[in-house]
């Protein structure tokens, strides 16, 4: 099994406040990783540093082995193009419709109109949205909202998608499809996925791993039933902790 991404005992301190404190894992070609942590704990922070938007104190990212921290502009472009997101919030554009929203990076990278007409509903059907593209986000639930900004990032074809907190702020049954369709991107497209979450309950059901942070460093790392099942006392504490919060 290969691996995609490495992360290596990565810092980074915001004035005085260390936020990662050495955090390294891997995730490997095709998995599904979890990330797991408190409010604060620096998981979107990791996601930042991962496509270059945060640059770390020390310690180094590697993407299909090659050093994305200290690479030359060119090479960071580059590996910035594997990678698709999926904001905490959809992050969607509110004046434009569905079918620009979708077609916003197709376009960026001068595709045929015709092509890109053909794209956006397959982009859609994807997700699961069938006869939206007329609609402004502002008419679509937040859970539609979100397989919107799904489809708009595998448009692009990425390697790797990055998912900051998708099943958080929407209903248990939009939660579950979610789930599903992070599942689906792995299976059809072998995306190599990071979720972030602090939704036990969907690490779970998606995880192939599992990485728990807690203050700045990583706690733990397993399989879900690893986790689930551990002994670890500040272990059991999070998981029981976490799905009572959840409930
Ligand atoms: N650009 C920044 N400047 C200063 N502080 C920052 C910046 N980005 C993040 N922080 C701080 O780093 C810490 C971790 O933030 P981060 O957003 O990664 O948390 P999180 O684990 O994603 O939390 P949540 O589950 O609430 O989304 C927080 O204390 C936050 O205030
Ligand atoms: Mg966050």
């Amino acid at each position: 099994m290969s691996e995609k991404i490495r992360i290596e005992n990565l810092r980074k301190s915001f004035g005085p406040k260390t936020v990662l404190d050495g955090v390294s894992f891997s995730v490997n070609d095709g998995e599904i990783l979890c990330v797991l942590g408190k409010s604060g704990t620096g998981k979107s922070v990791i996601l930042k540093h991962l496509v270059g938007f945060l640059n770390p104190d020390s310690g180094a990212i590697y993407i299909d082995g090659t050093e994305l921290t200290g690479a030359d502009e060119k090479t960071k472009i580059a590996l910035r193009e594997k990678f698709g997101i999926l904001f905490q919030g959809a992050a969607l554009f509110d004046s434009m419709n569905v079918f620009d929203n979708v077609a916003f990076g197709l376009r960026r990278m001068k595709l045929p109109e015709e092509e890109i007409a053909r794209m956006v509903p397959e982009m859609l059907a994807h997700v699961g949205l069938r006869g939206v593209e007329e609609k402004h986000p502002s008419e679509l639930s937040g859970g539609m909202q979100k397989r919107v900004g799904l489809a708009r990032s595998i448009a692009l074809k990425p390697e790797i998608m990055l998912y900051d907190e998708p099943t958080t702020g929407v209903d248990p049954i939009t939660a579950g499809a979610v789930d599903r369709l992070i599942l689906k991107m792995r299976d059809t497209f072998g995306i190599t996925s990071v979720v972030v979450t602090h939704d036990m309950k969907s690490a779970s059901k998606i995880a192939d791993r599992i990485v728990m942070l807690n203050e700045g460093k990583v706690l733990a790392e397993g399989s879900p039933g690893d986790i689930l099942g551990s002994t670890n006392p500040f272990i059991r504490q999070f998981v029981e902790g976490k799905s009572k919060l959840d409930m």
